[in-house]
């Protein structure tokens, strides 16, 4: 089978190169020109993807894949059209579906008769239907009788993309009638693993909406009970390991907030549906002023913060991932600077111009700092001597070894959690 990926990024490129090692035949189209020749040479442009590197090297070898940038001929050629172009949130918080909207006049133009296109892109709800479909109807070609939409949407984790793909069901749902079919016997073909198929589009992009909703409400949750365990002066994370001995108890983890382009974002995707979403606006809010919340306790431990030498440790959203779509770490540094003091960035995976578009001054030592916040917990920074970065080290996202900071002799401060006494 032909199949064309459009948009290879951090997650079209796994799935396409998944696709091919299963002995299809993919094309990846995208464009950004720069992109498709390093793929086209075996480059692995995503290190931290588990897997990919050696994956992708053997499948352009032989053939399989290859890259392009002329979208509509490699469409051309396919039965499959997956559209995988990231959708984000504009600045009033409304879908950017621009991107996305390219990507399916593109392809419309070069649809073969019978080929089915599916989605993976988190939408919000009908926009497959509504805004996608369309789209497609290049050249007088008609939904339903010259080609087929589907919409599934891609449920990985980052950095394990691969792995992810056929640990938990793909969920599929159709625009046209056969089409939710169509594309559930693709992925069991290509995949082998479950697939879940649910009545229409909408119910699909329901459904990962919800996830993230699920999520991020579940977070805001955890965040307000920290904040309840600060007033008395209890450790939150032994209150929520004893909720979640329950089995229907499942409260994630507090922490300054919700960053990345999925938990963030799809809550305000629920928001702008035609449905009730008081609970995601809520969700939101709560999640959104964790920064300042934390940013505050610190503030009272060290007497306020004006002339404090701040150092933000992981400015990814996310550990051990170099990615830093709506990072936390940027409210974390508007919150201190706010408040007087003077802050420095440190990524181990990031480089100093990386630290620097983020809006950082790069550090140039980890020593000597007032406070030092870690905010995504990278693994090197586990050797770290805590006592010479700072007398206080907040812990952002409750992830480190609170023991082993006190034992170097600083003190420690986590989320809903109590500070080491002075
Ligand atoms: N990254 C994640 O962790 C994750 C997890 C689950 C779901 N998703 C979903 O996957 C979507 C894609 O995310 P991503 O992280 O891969 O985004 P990304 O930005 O890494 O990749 C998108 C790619 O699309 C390309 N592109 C843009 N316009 C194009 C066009 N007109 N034609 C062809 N290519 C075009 C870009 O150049 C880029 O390479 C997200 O919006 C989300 O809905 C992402």
């Amino acid at each position: 089978m032909n199949v064309a990926v459009v948009g290879i990024g951090r997650i079209g490129l796994p799935v396409a190169a998944t696709i091919a090692s299963k002995g299809h035949r993919v094309f990846g189209c995208d464009v950004n020109a720069s992109l498709v020749e390093r793929v086209n040479r075996g480059e692995n442009p995503i290190p931290d993807e588990a897997g990919l590197g050696a994956m992708l090297k053997e499948v352009v070898a032989s053939g399989r894949f290859s890259a392009t940038t002329g979208t509509a001929e490699a469409v051309a050629q396919c039965d499959v059209v997956l559209f995988a172009v990231r959708v984000d949130v504009d600045d009033a918080g409304r879908a950017d579906l621009q991107y996305l909207f390219a990507a399916a006049e593109e392809a419309g133009k070069g649809l073969k008769p019978g080929a089915l296109c599916i989605f993976d892109t988190t939408l919000p709800v009908g926009t497959t239907r509504r805004e996608l479909a369309p789209r497609l109807e290049v050249g007088g070609r008609k939904l339903g009788r010259d080609f087929h939409v589907a919409f599934s949407p891609e449920r990985l984790l980052m950095g394990r993309v691969i792995e992810d793909l056929t640990k938990y069901p793909k969920v599929v749902g159709g625009v046209d009638s056969g089409a939710g079919e169509r594309a559930a016997a693709f992925y069991r073909e290509v995949f082998g693993g479950d697939v879940l198929q649910l009545q229409s589009a909408e119910a699909a992009e329901l459904s990962k909406l919800a996830e993230g909703a699920y999520r991020d409400l579940n977070i805001a949750l955890a965040n307000e009970l920290a904040m309840v365990a600060d007033i008395h002066g209890i450790d939150v994370t032994e209150v929520i390991r004893a909720a979640n001995s329950q089995p229907y108890s499942h409260i994630h983890v507090p922490g300054t907030g919700v960053g990345g382009h999925c938990i963030p974002v799809y809550p305000r995707f629920l928001m702008q549906g035609e449905g009730p979403s008081a609970l995601s606006a809520l969700g939101r809010d709560v999640n959104d002023a964790m920064p300042g919340y934390v940013v505050d306790r610190a503030a009272e431990l060290v007497g306020g913060l004006t002339g404090k030498r701040v150092l933000i440790l992981g400015l990814t959203f996310r550990p051990d991932v170099a990615v830093t779509f709506h990072t936390n770490a940027v409210d974390l540094l508007r919150e201190f600077e706010r408040r007087g003091a003077v802050v420095r960035g440190h990524d181990a995976l990031l480089s100093t111009d990386g630290v620097r578009e983020l809006g950082f001054e790069p550090a140039d030592t980890l020593e000597g700092f007032d406070i030092a916040v870690v905010h995504s917990n990278h693994r090197q920074y586990a050797t770290l001597d805590w006592a010479k970065v700072a007398p206080l080290i907040v812990d952002a996202r409750n992830a480190l070894d609170r023991s082993a900071i006190e034992a170097a002799g600083s003190r420690y401060l986590g989320v809903g959690r109590p500070a080491t006494s002075a």
